[in-house]
This record gives C-alpha cells, sequence and structure tokens, in this order.
C-alpha cells in the first residue's frame, strides 16, 4: 500500500497515519516529525528548520524532495508506506511522481481528511505528545485511559509542539489553502483522490479510511 493523506494541520493525518500503519505493518513517513528529529539534533540545518517552522512557512521543496528521495528507497519501504504531510505543494508532487516511476512503484491512494477551519484550531490547541514514546493525545478528544500516563508506555512526562499556538496556527493555514491545497485538483486528474469526513470522530474516520483503502486495493 501506497499511500498520501491529504488534509490541512490538525485534520488528522498524523493520528490516522499511525492507526494504518499498524494495520498495514508499513512506515508512516511523516515529514514533519522527520524535521522535527533534525530540529532537536540541534544541527545547524535544525536551526535553520526551526526558524522556518516555527513561523508557520513551509521548509524549501529541494530539501523536502532530497529528504522523501532518500526515504522511500529504504528497505522498510519495499512493502509500501503512508506520506504524512509530503507533498504539500505541486512541485513535491511532481517530484514525487518522478520518484515513483524510476522505482516502478506507483501510488495506491490519496486520500483527503477534509475538517472544517474553525475545528482545526481547537483540535491543535489541544494536542500533546508523549515526551518518551511520541504517541499523541488531545485535551478532550484522546485522553490517555489513565490520566497523565502514557496508553503506550507508561511514561508520565508530556510535551506540546513549538508550532502549536494560535497565531502559527492560523499561518499554517493560510499556507495549506495557498501551497496545498491546489494538490487536491491535481490528484483528482489522475483519479486516485478520495476526500472522507474528517470531521468526524477518530474511530469514525478510521473506519472510513480502512474502507476507502480496500476499494483501492481491490481497484
Ligand atoms: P507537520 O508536522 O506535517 O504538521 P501539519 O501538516 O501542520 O499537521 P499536524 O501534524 O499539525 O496535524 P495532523 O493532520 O497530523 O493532525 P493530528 O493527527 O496530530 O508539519 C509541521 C511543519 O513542518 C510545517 O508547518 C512546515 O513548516 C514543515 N513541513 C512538514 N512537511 C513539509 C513539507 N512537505 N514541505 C514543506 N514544509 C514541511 O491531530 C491533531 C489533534 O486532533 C490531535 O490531538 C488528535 O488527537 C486530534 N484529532 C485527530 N483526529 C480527530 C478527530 N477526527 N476528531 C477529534 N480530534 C481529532
Amino acid at each position: 500500500m501506497r499511500l498520501i493523506l491529504l488534509g490541512p494541520p490538525g485534520a488528522g493525518k498524523g493520528t490516522q497515519a499511525d492507526l494504518v500503519a499498524a494495520q498495514y505493518n508499513i512506515p508512516k513517513l511523516s515529514t514533519g516529525d522527520m524535521l522535527r528529529a533534525e530540529v532537536a539534533s540541534g544541527s545547524s540545518l535544525g536551526k535553520e528548520l526551526q526558524a522556518v517552522m516555527s513561523s508557520g512557512a513551509l521548509v524549501s521543496d529541494d530539501i523536502m524532495i532530497a529528504l522523501i528521495r532518500a526515504r522511500i528507497v529504504r528497505e522498510d519501504c519495499a512493502k509500501g508506506f503512508i506520506l504524512d504531510g509530503f507533498p504539500r505543494t505541486v512541485g513535491q508532487a511532481q517530484a514525487l511522481d518522478e520518484m515513483l516511476t524510476d522505482i516502478g512503484c506507483p501510488l495506491n491512494a490519496v486520500i483527503e481528511l477534509a475538517v472544517q477551519d474553525d475545528a482545526l484550531v481547537a483540535r491543535i490547541s489541544g494536542r500533546y505528545a508523549c515526551a518518551q514514546c511520541g504517541a499523541g493525545y488531545h485535551d478532550r478528544f484522546k485522553k490517555p485511559v489513565t490520566d497523565g500516563v502514557c496508553d503506550l508506555c507508561g511514561s508520565t512526562q508530556f510535551s506540546r509542539r513549538a508550532d502549536d499556538s494560535v497565531e502559527t496556527v492560523t499561518k499554517r493555514l493560510t499556507n495549506y489553502h495557498a501551497q496545498t491545497a491546489p494538490l487536491l485538483p491535481y490528484y483528482q486528474r489522475t483519479g486516485l483522490l478520495k476526500s472522507l469526513d474528517g470531521m468526524a470522530p477518530i474511530h469514525e474516520v478510521t473506519a472510513q479510511l480502512l474502507s476507502a483503502l480496500k476499494a483501492a486495493e481491490a481497484a
């Protein structure tokens, strides 16, 4: 399964990508996570990336394309992968098409998680993650089973993303509409795009998604 999850910041791409990755036993390739790892390394590139990300802008296509080009040829992607956060511009989508043609592995599906803008700010401002294993939670929509304890690893330490302030989220949303939304007609033309109701509760979005993937596999 080679899948792209598209949608604005806070649409639920990461949440759903984790669930599909477990179901299909394939890796989630989250460009946001890759960039945050580089920032955390303290490298000079990481410092440049941090400045761009905290302003709510996009990192350059050249950097992003090189990152994904190196990642999708790794062994663990042989059975497939889920792209979460890439492509984000038409230039990145065109480069991805070329990469997949080169390795002879076409996409199976492009899924849009459609969510209204006003719901996104609430989702993002309530989001937090386990500082130990990275499992994602939400103050209202996805609490750990035991308050203050990670369901997956038992850690009691949590963190919030630096770019999840209301001000930065608003800029990220503006950039989404200007630079990433044009990917919807781009993938519509390929016949691979399916839009799901991302406003539904998490488990219902997962059910819609798994059913769309079954249909894509059968096609
Ligand atoms: P990135 O990390 O990719 O952020 P994003 O796309 O803005 O998406 P988010 O991670 O904020 O949201 P999500 O859709 O994954 O939602 P989640 O599942 O967490 O990118 C960060 C930055 O890196 C970018 O701004 C840019 O600077 C740079 N970057 C990354 N990729 C790039 C690229 N290709 N090119 C250039 N720059 C790039 O859900 C959000 C919250 O809502 C969670 O708390 C969750 O529990 C909750 N939730 C999820 N689904 C539901 C639901 N159905 N109902 C209720 N709550 C829900």
